[in-house]
């Protein structure tokens, strides 16, 4: 059958996985002339360097993400995209610290994909770290190739969850997967979904990694298959054994120097790889930025973000911040989308939508309004969003 066909069907199941279809989607060579911005293509991987990207036209280079996530390879690397290492280096502290106080609370953080104790995670890091330290998380989440590739990708009022994995020597490889939403589900469950949920599910999440160390491939980087986030019925194969196989066979990994984010369609086939190294504790803060129309992984308290980050930003703006690097950490923080509300207590004022917690910032820092009112001013729109 061929994938065309496959696409008008309306559910998806087992029979529909066919790894000889699969390796005509995914045995193909990335053209390195058909994405103008890329610096290279290594391994059917796209490589772009993060300020020759920042400095082309922004909607020019947004088109080429989006194709490169849909029907290119489905990942891309940027080099240097956190450029400054002190940025880098405070918030690998301040993840740190969370992990030292898991483990004197004696929390141990549980993992999908491996044994429980192979890794170092860190949970809900977004709302950790702003808590932890505001200004560290500010720096780093002004970073404009994150806020490039989540607006090509998702729109505006997308939200940011971040979970940090450190990966120990002798740490094993994950299994391959598909990721959030449906590759969260068992087959059984998944297959219950129509076809079209199957297309839905990969453009209402961006998956991401930025590397907080220098990453050589026998650290064990993430592995991938090129172009294999284009295969429908992707959900339903991943743990069949001769796609299993066949990801073991022909995956690439690339090595990732410190500060480098890869993102990737979250339908792509991957896993972490084996740290087969002594001494390298490999450390990424895998980012999970979600549509403003699906719901995230995590449940983050963006009120309180909000409230701790807001002092940061004021101070900022008033040492000179532009505008976009305040928008930047704004964007990654606060809740950018007004809804679910309660329309009897919220109604729109101007326009269609009542002001997400985000507008609030923004007027707040527009205005120079002082912490303490902004924190009055989200706790009663707080309120007016219950039922
Ligand atoms: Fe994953």
């Amino acid at each position: 059958m061929s994938f065309t066909a496959v696409q008008h069907r309306a559910w998806l199941s087992e029979q529909d996985c066919d790894l000889d279809s699969f390796r005509t989607l995914v045995e193909r060579t990335a053209d390195l002339a058909d994405y103008p911005h890329a610096l290279a293509v290594e391994r059917n991987v796209l490589l772009y360097d993060a300020e020759r990207v920042l400095a082309a036209g922004r909607r020019d280079v947004q088109a080429e993400l989006v194709r490169a996530l849909t029907d290119g390879p489905g990942v891309v690397v940027f080099r240097g995209a956190f450029p400054d290492r002190v940025v880098v280096e405070r918030a690998t502290e301040v993840f740190d610290s969370l992990i030292r106080e898991q483990y004197a609370a004696g929390t141990t953080a549980g993992d999908h994909f491996a044994k429980p104790g192979a890794n170092e995670r860190v949970w809900n890091a977004l709302e950790k770290a702003a808590l932890y330290d505001p200004a560290a998380f500010a720096d780093y989440y002004a970073n404009p190739v994150l806020a490039l590739v989540c607006e090509a990708w998702l729109g505006p009022g997308y939200q940011v969850t971040s979970q940090v994995n450190v990966v120990n020597p002798g740490g094993l490889a994950q299994t391959v997967h598909r990721d959030y939403h449906l590759g969260f589900l068992s087959d059984e469950a998944a297959a219950a979904y129509p076809s079209h949920v199957h297309r839905l599910s990969p453009v209402l999440t961006l998956q991401g990694a930025v590397a907080h160390c220098d990453m050589p491939v026998e650290s064990g980087p993430t592995l991938y298959l090129p172009f294999s986030q284009a295969y429908e019925p992707g959900y339903l194969a991943w743990r069949r054994p001769e796609f299993q196989a066949y990801f073991k066979e022909r995956h690439v990994q690339l090595p990732l120097g410190k500060g480098d984010a890869v993102f990737f369609n979250p339908a792509l086939f991957h896993a972490a790889g084996t740290n087969r190294t002594p001494d390298v504790r490999r450390m990424a803060n895998l980012l999970q930025v979600s549509s403003a129309f699906g719901r995230a992984m995590e449940t983050v308290d963006r009120e309180a973000v909000a409230n701790a980050v807001y002092p940061v930003l004021l101070r900022r703006k008033a040492e000179g911040a532009d505008e976009a690097w305040l928008e930047n950490v704004i964007a990654a923080s606060a809740e950018g989308y007004p809804f679910p509300t309660n329309l009897d207590s919220d109604p729109p004022v101007d326009g269609l939508a009542p002001p997400s917690q985000a507008d609030l910032v923004r007027e707040a820092l527009r205005e120079g309004r002082p912490a303490r009112i902004l924190r009055d001013q989200l706790r009663v729109a707080g309120e007016r969003r219950a039922s």
